[in-house]
């Protein structure tokens, strides 16, 4: 068993020199020996990164909700799966055991059969963080649907490009949610995006906050009265290991979003295996992941990999500056959690904050602190590492992706030394390439290039939903039988990695990924904009903010100026969310191209980020005379 609970250095390095020089053999025995198999598989591993195709543990079947629920009832039936923290503290907490969620599972998973929900068909959910959500993830997987988690932040327009990308039967959603001290009228949000979505059948509607919202006949249905009917028990369907799971979209260089497909038993073992070593979770500790499940660190961190493992799981619905910025200090108090796993922007929020805030609770129960999404900067890990886990809690860095399904790149708690700003080395069965321009690989230590993975890991994402062939293009084809992550990265003298940032077009603000082009596609679609193009610059809480260079049709008064701003950011916010928002919008007569007509962003980056002294030779461009007026222009 000792592949599957590393506890020294020493233990690494062998475990890792196994897993890369038997990768088959390391990922078998991990398998074999920590889950519930229906039938074996008849080959581990199966690849071709040209094309790419590769399948993990093919011919075996299972469900991976007997995995998370059904083989713990005997020994952990009584025992606390999830612990639902409100938004609201005076609000109960409550403490949903295993038994409890295997009943509530079946009842969900019942309720979707009624509706028609049958294997194979995708199901968008669009919910808070109330269990419902976490129940209805499991519920789809139970019966062998789809399910498809939409960030109940997202806007309507945002919901219905996903809702038809994969053609949804159903949406699953709520009345609205709570935020802080508001409340969001999601159902309404639903409404609107249901207006152009023809394959939705039926709206499932769990009440959280009791308003009145209108119902329409025939498609809206309150849940817990379906709930309460529906039988208390559900047989699995029984799954191949490579069938889907999830769809789980994320954002890339056009404008559609990318529907990211995670098959069953791979990301069931890879997930199950990082969280356990990662997080170095022993039986009776208490997790908490503060992600919404929206998001890929949820499903893999708050779900799946938590559940797989018998463990206890937070979820919060709250925000951490709710009644006041003690709030993340007060829950872990509450429930004597050991492990704390957030983003980099959640700790710059609250290290700006005062101190007394973290200095009024008992944080002693904590273990290991995590960190996630983001590069975390010097100052934000020091402030972690001395005011919360008071020098005495290692600190996890983990670089993972969306598409990559689990943690890639990590220290192992009480093994691996950890340096602030690195995630030092890769996990057992990643191996990492970084590569030069010309994609040849950089060997040695002391280099610095593009990040790539060389060879299959259990948990990665097997195709883009409809359009296998983008993701052929956007993953596999810059370096030849490689998955490129588009990310950079260093590796240092000692062999440490450290992730330097996105080298494409996505930004990531405040720890959420947002391509430029489908703000840019949001912002042309105002009538009075002929052109634009979005650039990042450093925030010193949310990481990078949003620069928006925008030509107009016809050039306005300042006045007017000032109006287009906030209508601006309004069509941004009914295209993507209010996450997308601009920072600062520069009006200008033009933007710098090359000859081809490409926009040139390394020009516009260095404009936002104030650091015009070097601006590299610009005389090639189209229209060099364009760069003083927006330097002068500069927000
Ligand atoms: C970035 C989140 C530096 C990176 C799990 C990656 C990080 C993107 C780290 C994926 C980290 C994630 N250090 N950068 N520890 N973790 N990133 O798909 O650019 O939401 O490619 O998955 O976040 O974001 P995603």
């Amino acid at each position: 068993m000792s592949n599957y609970h590393i506890k020294n250095l020493e233990e690494y390095f062998q475990v890792y020199r196994k897993s890369v020089r038997d990768p088959e053999s390391f990922w078998e025995e991990i398998a074999e020996e920590n889950f519930m198999w229906r039938k074996r598989w008849d080959k581990v591993l199966e690849y071709d990164l040209s094309k790419p195709e590769v399948s993990w543990y093919k011919g075996a079947k299972l469900n991976i909700t007997e995995n998370c629920i059904d083989r713990h009832l005997y020994t952990r039936g009584d025992k606390t799966a999830i612990i639902f923290e409100p938004n609201d503290p005076s609000e109960e907490a409550e403490h949903i055991s295993y038994k409890q969620l295997h009943e509530r599972v079946c009842r969900f998973a019942n309720v979707l059969k009624n509706h028609g929900i049958e294997k194979g068909d995708r199901v968008c959910i669009y919910l808070p963080m109330i269990p419902e959500l976490a129940v209805s993830l499991l519920a789809c997987a139970r019966i062998g649907a789809i399910h498809s988690v939409v960030f109940a932040g997202f806007s309507a327009t945002a919901l219905s490009t996903r809702i038809n990308d994969s053609d949804c039967k159903m949406v699953i959603t709520s009345d609205g949610s709570y935020r802080g001290n508001k409340t969001i009228d999601l159902k309404g949000i639903v409404d609107e995006a249901l207006e152009s979505c023809p394959s939705v059948q039926t709206v499932l509607v769990a009440k959280r906050i009791n308003s009145e919202i209108p119902m329409k006949t025939n498609r809206d249905k309150w849940l817990q009265p379906l709930l309460d009917e529906a039988y208390h028990d559900c047989e699995p369907v029984i799954m191949d290991a490579e069938d889907p799971l999830f769809i789980l979209y994320t954002s890339g260089s056009t404008g559609k979003p990318k529907g990211m497909v995670h098959t069953t038993a791979g990301y069931m073992v890879y997930t199950a295996y990082t969280f356990k070593n990662v997080f170095q979770y022993r039986e009776n500790d208490v997790f908490w992941c503060t992600a919404d499940i929206g998001w890929i660190t949820g499903h893999s961190y708050i779900v799946y990999g938590p559940l797989a493992n018998g463990a206890t799981t937070v979820m919060f619905e709250g925000v951490p500056s709710y009644p006041d910025f003690g709030r993340f200090w007060q829950v872990v108090e509450k429930h004597k959690v050991n492990q704390f796993y957030t983003a980099p922007t959640a700790i710059r929020a609250l290290a700006k904050e005062r101190l007394d805030f973290s200095e009024n609770y008992d944080l002693s129960s904590l273990k290991i602190l995590g960190s996630v999404g983001e590069p975390i900067n010097e100052e934000a890990w020091h402030w972690y590492n001395d005011n919360i886990g008071k020098k005495n809690c290692p600190i996890v860095d983990t670089w993972w992706q969306t598409e990559t399904g689990g943690i890639m790149i990590s220290p192992i708690p009480y093994s691996t030394p950890t340096i602030p700003t690195y995630a030092t080395l890769p996990l057992p069965g990643v191996q990492i390439a970084l590569m030069d321009e010309n994609g040849e690989e950089l060997k040695g230590n002391q280099v610095s290039g593009r990040l790539c993975i060389k060879f299959p890991w259990p948990a990665m994402a097997r195709t883009i939903w409809g359009n296998h062939e983008r993701y052929r293009e956007t993953y596999f084809s810059a370096f030849e039988n490689k998955y490129f992550t588009g990310d950079g990265a260093l590796r240092d003298s000692t062999g440490y990695y450290r992730i330097t940032g996105r080298v494409d077009d996505v930004i990531i603000v405040s720890g959420h990924n947002l391509g430029t082009a489908p703000i840019e596609d949001a912002i042309n679609e105002h009538p009075a904009v002929a052109e634009s193009a979005i650039v990042g610059f450093p925030h010193d809480v949310k990481g990078n903010a949003l620069y928006g260079f925008v030509i107009l049709k016809e050039i306005g008064e300042t006045r007017v100026h000032e109006n287009l701003r906030k209508e601006i950011n309004q069509i941004i916010t009914e295209h993507i969310g209010p996450i997308a928002k601009l920072d600062k919008i520069q009006f200008t007569t033009g933007l710098p191209k090359t000859r081809s007509g490409k926009i040139m962003r390394r020009i516009l980056r260095k404009i936002a980020e104030k650091d015009t002294n070097n601006m590299g030779d610009i005389s090639t461009l189209l229209n060099p005379e364009v760069v003083q007026e927006i330097m002068d222009g500069a927000i």
